[in-house]
């Protein structure tokens, strides 16, 4: 029987959760537009990999990190867990913890953090909510930031603060190893291979195992991998932001992840009447889970790491992996931007 577009498009998504549901036997409450399944508390820590391969953001598919290191494609970004500002404890301490276990119960098995989140506060909470840590969790941190105050980012790229910066995020996350570790800005003033030269030392010591870099552009990533392999690149781009466009491309053509920061604009691109707004409105979805959508089906190497410090607004992205938008509304989503 043929059914009209929208029509289509709303029993497919219906029959989607149905098999989901079928499959998993979960209860179903509603997360904005699209259900997420509700998962046992996170009492087991090392849950195996077959049971976090079936939790919803297992949907968004599987990349692998340097070509062996499994992530599911949606993930979370830890920086909105800390006080205002990026700055101190979190206004509500239980809240921050029950997202970090959330995210992973969903599926989430990408987490990105830095050192100067808080500063030190992003990586501590994660380690005290899920440390010891379930099988096939990737945690993602950063050096290459001070801060100074509330809102205050000063660069560092110096050498001796990069490996300081490793030391400690490796005793506050509790690991041997980080699986991805990126510099967050490269430091004009500090020559450039002095600091993916530091990078490429930890590496060869086994303090980090994957390389990342954030903020960059096409030079900067050919430059750098003439000192070191790079695997990620975490640049500011959303369905309404797309100034890194040519460095998507770029990362798509040679198989790096791309971690787009600000994936919904910090909030400011899900306002009402907004051109999300307006199609999430006919899927009954909510224009987050819109645009997680769009950036999942926008390239094979985009991995999202939306942040958010409410447990409600996480399930909500989280289900947006189960989200397919149709070729129409992709195209007038990036004619938008
Ligand atoms: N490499 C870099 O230089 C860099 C820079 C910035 C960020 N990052 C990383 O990228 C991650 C993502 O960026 P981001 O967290 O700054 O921005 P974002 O994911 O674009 O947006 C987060 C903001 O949106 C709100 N939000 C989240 N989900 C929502 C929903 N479903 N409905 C309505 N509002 C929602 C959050 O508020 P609530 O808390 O109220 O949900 C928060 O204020 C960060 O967590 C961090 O890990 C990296």
């Amino acid at each position: 029987m043929r059914r009209s577009g929208c029509e289509g498009r709303k029993h497919r998504r219906v029959a989607l959760a149905q098999r989901l549901e079928a499959l998993l036997g979960w209860n179903r409450p509603s997360a904005g537009g699209v259900n997420v399944g509700m998962m046992p508390s996170l009492g087991t820590q090392h849950a195996g990999e077959a049971s976090v391969a079936a939790r919803p953001a297992a949907t968004s598919g599987t990349f692998l990190l340097g070509g062996d290191l499994p992530v599911h494609r949606l993930g979370f970004g830890a920086m909105r867990l800390t006080g205002k500002g990026i700055w101190g404890e979190p206004r509500d301490h239980g809240a921050a913890v029950a997202v970090l276990r959330r995210a992973v119960e969903l599926g989430v098995n990408l987490i990105d953090t830095a050192d100067s989140y808080g500063p030190e506060v992003s990586e501590r909470l994660i380690a005290e909510a899920l440390y010891p840590y379930p099988l096939g969790l990737v945690i993602a941190s950063k050096a290459g930031f001070e801060r100074p105050g509330p809102d205050q980012w000063k660069m560092n790229g110096r050498p001796e603060h990069l490996r300081a910066a490793c030391e400690d995020s490796l005793r506050r996350l509790k690991l041997e190893r980080i699986d991805l570790y990126q510099l967050h800005r490269i430091d004009p003033a500090v020559p450039f291979a002095d600091q993916l030269g530091t990078f490429k030392r930890l590496q060869e010591e086994g303090k980090i195992r994957y390389i990342g870099l954030s903020e960059v552009s096409v030079a900067d990533i050919e430059r750098a991998r003439k000192i070191v392999p790079i695997v990620t690149v975490q640049n500011r781009y959303s369905p309404t932001d797309r100034q890194h466009e040519s460095v998507l491309d770029y990362c798509e053509r040679e198989r790096l992840a791309f971690l787009p920061w600000y994936p919904l604009g910090a909030g400011a691109a899900l306002r009402p009447g907004s051109p999300l707004a307006k199609v999430a409105a006919r899927l009954q979805a909510t224009p987050a889970q819109v645009a997680l959508a769009w950036l999942l089906r926008r390239s094979p190497v985009m991995l999202p790491i939306p942040g958010t410090s409410r447990v409600q607004h996480l399930e909500e992205n989280v289900a947006a992996a189960q989200l397919e938008l149709s070729p129409r509304d992709f195209e007038a989503i990036a004619r938008t931007s």
